[in-house]
């Protein structure tokens, strides 16, 4: 579906010196462009349907990043046991790294003319993602919980990479083998080091 422009009717002019520095507040109006559509004529020399193609996965895989984000930064807030303090600090690392690939993958969205999933409730609504229940669990059970994301989004992340390229669009192959997969699969070797059984002072 291609976005078709939609007229301003907003042209007012201050009838009162005072009006220039008045704020307008309240103000509302229908949206600029709906969800799921992409700008039709945009001077990247890629076609409008597969900017369209490509902006459809690129908003699963950006839920499902934010899931993700948001799973690090519950895990931060609520691990505990004797290794709290290096969680805490690996946990919010990859929060950050998390956050700056949904900067990314979202700005792709709108630089290929379409519009990124942005909402928490939105998300909640298209993530594929597990949801986590509200209390706390303990670190192997939330380090497992982080896995399996990681696993999906790097399943979907890798096809999704391909598929890109076969469709001529090598700037979201690059955004997704370049970053996406591969801070995932970084994430995925510091996380998955903490469910190793290793003695700790006399070697088996
Ligand atoms: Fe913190």
């Amino acid at each position: 579906m291609s976005a078709t422009p939609i007229q301003s009717t907003r042209m007012k002019t201050p009838s009162k010196i005072t009006d220039m520095i008045t704020p307008h507040l309240k103000q509302s109006a229908r949206e600029i462009q709906r969800f799921g559509t992409v700008i039709e004529d945009l001077p990247i020399g890629l076609d409008a349907k597969v900017r369209e193609k490509v902006c459809a996965f690129l908003n699963m895989l950006l839920a499902d990043t934010m899931c993700l984000r948001d799973l690090y930064k519950k895990a931060h807030w609520q691990v505990a046991g004797p290794t709290f303090y290096p969680l805490h600090l690996l946990l919010d690392k990859h929060f950050a790294e998390q956050s700056e690939l949904v900067d990314q993958i979202a700005e792709r969205i709108q630089m290929l003319g379409g519009v990124s999933v942005a909402m928490a409730h939105d998300v909640a609504d298209m993530a594929r993602v597990k949801r986590a229940p509200r209390g706390r669990e303990e670190a192997p059970v939330m380090i497992s919980r982080l896995l399996e994301a990681h696993e999906m989004i790097l399943m979907d992340g890798r096809g999704r990479a391909e598929e890109a390229a076969e469709l001529g669009d090598v700037g979201t192959n690059d955004l997704l083998a370049g970053n996406l997969v591969r801070t995932n699969e970084m994430q995925v070797w510091f996380l998955s080091s903490h469910l190793v059984e290793m003695p700790l002072t006399d070697a088996q």
